[in-house]
Parts: C-alpha cells; sequence; structure tokens
C-alpha cells in the first residue's frame, strides 16, 4: 500500500523553524519513525515550497492508497492546490501540525477543508502519523 505525504512550504525547515510551535524535530527524521512504525506501507514523501509543483504531485499522486497533504500557508490561499484535490478520486487527509484555530484569524480559514476527506489539526508531528492511521483503518 502506498501513502503520499505532501509538505507545502516552508515545512523543510521544521526543527529549526519557530520551534515553540511546531518543535524541534526535522521532518526527515520523523518520516524514519513513521517508516519503522509503518513497515508495509511505502511512504512516499514530497516537499515543495513552491504552489504549482505541489499540484503538481497531488496529480501524479492520484493511485496512492491517501494523501496526507500539510498545505502549510497554502491552506489559507490557495484555489489552485483545493481544485487539484477535487480532481482525484483518492482519499486525501488536511493535517496541520499545530492548532490552526488557536492562532492568529487568518490561519482559521482553509480552503481545503470543505474538500478533503478529514482532518487532522493540532497533534504536533503526530497528525501525520494519526493520518496514516485513518488511512490504513479505511481498508
Ligand atoms: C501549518 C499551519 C499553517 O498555518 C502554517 O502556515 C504552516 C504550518 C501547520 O502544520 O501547523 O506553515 O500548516
Amino acid at each position: 500500500m502506498k501513502i503520499t505525504i505532501i509538505n507545502g512550504p516552508n515545512l523543510n525547515l521544521l526543527g529549526t523553524r519557530e520551534t515553540d510551535i511546531y518543535g524541534s524535530q526535522n521532518f526527515e527524521s520523523y518520516l524514519d519513525s513513521l517508516k519503522s512504525l509503518f513497515k508495509d506501507v511505502e511512504i512516499d514523501y514530497f516537499q515543495s515550497n513552491v504552489e504549482g509543483e505541489i499540484i503538481n504531485f497531488i496529480q501524479k499522486s492520484k493511485n496512492s492508497k491517501g494523501i496526507i497533504l500539510n498545505a502549510a500557508a497554502y491552506t489559507h490561499t490557495s484555489v489552485g492546490i483545493a481544485d487539484a484535490v477535487k480532481s482525484i478520486d483518492c482519499r486525501v487527509i488536511e493535517v496541520h501540525i499545530s492548532n490552526t484555530y488557536s492562532r492568529e484569524e487568518f490561519r482559521h480559514n482553509s480552503y481545503l477543508s470543505p474538500v478533503v476527506d478529514g482532518i487532522i489539526i493540532g497533534f504536533g508531528l503526530n497528525s501525520y502519523r494519526l493520518a496514516i492511521d485513518s488511512i490504513i483503518k479505511d481498508e
């Protein structure tokens, strides 16, 4: 089973970026722990700071069992990413590391929430693990 994780802008800086909000672990080391936790799952990972590249990768990942999408700041701005999610049939879970609803008001709007299958917000990096669990248990 293949599950795709797509991370948006500035998430390549996890571990050093605003550590009071996002923690001090980088995503690569967290990804290693996910891979050893879910040995039977092929986890495909893509990160980009570029909106169009994220759209291209969503289109390319349409045959995954599920996509875990943290579009980061594009969550709050991107009609293009929302349209890409609508254009594919595979399950898409929106995740956020921080609780966006306890932060600035502009983070309370998500263009993605109305078009995804589920949303996991505010559990730190564990949001990704919970999203994988939800896709696997949906078998
Ligand atoms: C984020 C929340 C967004 O508001 C922010 O722009 C991010 C990360 C999160 O995972 O908590 O870059 O998606």
